[in-house]
């Protein structure tokens, strides 16, 4: 369950100083690398032995988009079958997903589709989701090549990164992609229908799809 919460890059440690607040969800089989994905970004720190996550946890991260504080609630769920109703649970009010297989592990990548359906079952309509392929540095036990994941992004509709939790490929990246594709979306719905628009300057998480901000990002 969620332990305590981890807070970073605050500018004056203040919980509530943010702009904008979104929350995200790391999925995908259990092994491909979550928690390690999570790790890195978080507290740049990275470990070899395998601790299967027990249910899901979070971590907190505040990022500069646009000088709009961003604050990140990041959920990494456990990959195991048996946490599966307690995880999905957490899917409401996600505004992005990061899906992830190994690409030394075919088993994972198959299961992609499964994880996909997953979030369209229980996630908001139009949360964001980006299709990783963790390990990248384990290319000598490559199965999965990259046209397929590719590919595969493509049929979904999803972005497609390629990364190592290890050797620090990527996740930055992946996590920077993320926030700003939910802000391209958010823009492009308010603009769409502007009787959305609250006029609450801050996005906060509940259980319902986010009320969206004037200008997003
Ligand atoms: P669950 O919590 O059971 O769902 O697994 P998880 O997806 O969180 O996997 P976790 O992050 O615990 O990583 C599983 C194993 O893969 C650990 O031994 C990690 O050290 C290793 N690992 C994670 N990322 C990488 C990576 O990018 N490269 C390599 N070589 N190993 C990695
Ligand atoms: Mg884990």
């Amino acid at each position: 369950m969620a332990k305590a919460e981890h807070r970073f890059g605050q500018r004056d440690g203040s919980d509530q100083n943010f702009d904008y607040m979104f929350k995200l969800l790391i999925i995908g089989n259990s092994s491909v690398g979550k928690t390690s994905f999570l790790f890195r970004y978080a507290d740049d720190s990275f470990s070899n032995s395998f601790v299967s996550t027990v249910g899901i946890d979070f971590k907190v991260k505040t990022v500069y988009r646009n000088d709009k504080r961003v604050k990140l609630q990041i959920w990494d769920t456990a990959g195991q079958e048996r946490y599966r109703t307690i995880t999905t649970a957490y899917y409401r009010g996600a505004m992005g997903f990061i899906l992830m297989y190994d690409i030394t592990n075919e088993e994972s990548f198959n299961a992609v589709q499964d994880w996909a359906t997953q979030i369209k079952t229980y996630s908001w309509d139009n949360a964001q989701v980006i299709l990783v392929g963790n390990k990248c540095d384990m290319d000598d036990e490559r199965v999965v090549p990259v046209e397929k994941g590719k590919h595969l992004a493509d049929q979904l509709g999803f972005e497609y990164y390629e990364a190592s939790a290890k050797e620090n490929i990527n996740v930055r990246q992946v996590f920077e992609r993320l926030v700003d594709i939910i802000c391209v979306k958010m823009s492009e719905r308010v603009d769409a229908d502007p009787s959305m628009v609250t006029g609450a300057k801050t996005t906060r998480l509940n259980d319902n799809p986010p009320q969206l901000p004037q200008n997003c990002c």
